[in-house]
């Protein structure tokens, strides 16, 4: 079996039925996809499939053979980040950061689609990844804010922000 992951061809030597979950995190090394329930119900493990958010520990990899697959470690990088990941940071829309690979992948898939800031499309969109840190209005609002193109200094504000909260400020 191949995939073609962030780009990147593999030969995968996994047996056919092991998840792809599995096959990108123990085979592949890509650790950004999270093992969460395992039953399809959290979305943590979310990549994407030729585009399309899909639950990687619900799909054996023989199903996906010769897919392209799209996780985190696809969009930006810690200097150049995706103006989604970008705008996560600006929003505080990560806490304990668990939930955020899934979600960011099923966002991406989101604006790529044309998704406007309709915060009930967004909602249904991201529906049925669960945070756990209940962060959900601050996701809607990253998720919203890259849909209209916002633009932000994420060093400064998040700074900002950052003041903000530690002195009894209203964040
Ligand atoms: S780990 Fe796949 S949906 Fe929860
Ligand atoms: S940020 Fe902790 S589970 Fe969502």
């Amino acid at each position: 079996m191949n995939l073609s992951v962030n780009g990147r061809a593999h030969e995968i030597e996994s047996p056919a039925p092991t998840t792809l979950l599995d096959v990108l995190r123990e085979e592949l090394g890509i650790h950004s996809p999270k093992v969460g329930c395992e039953q399809g119900g959290c979305g943590a493990c979310t990549v994407l499939v030729d585009g399309e958010p899909r639950r990687a520990c619900l799909m054996p990899v023989a199903a996906v053979d010769g897919a392209e697959i799209t996780t985190v470690e696809g969009l930006g990088t810690p200097d150049d980040l995706e103006p989604l990941q970008a705008a996560f940071v600006h929003h505080y829309a990560a806490q304990c950061g668990f939930c955020t690979s899934g979600l960011l992948m099923a966002a991406k898939a989101y604006i790529d689609g044309g998704g406007t800031d309709d915060r009930e499309a967004i909602a249904e969109a991201l529906g049925g990844h669960v945070c756990r840190c209940t962060g959900y209005v601050k996701i809607l609002d990253a998720v919203a804010a890259t849909a209209r193109g916002d633009q932000f200094d994420i060093t400064t504000t998040a700074e900002g922000q950052y003041t903000t909260m530690h002195t009894g400020g209203d964040s």
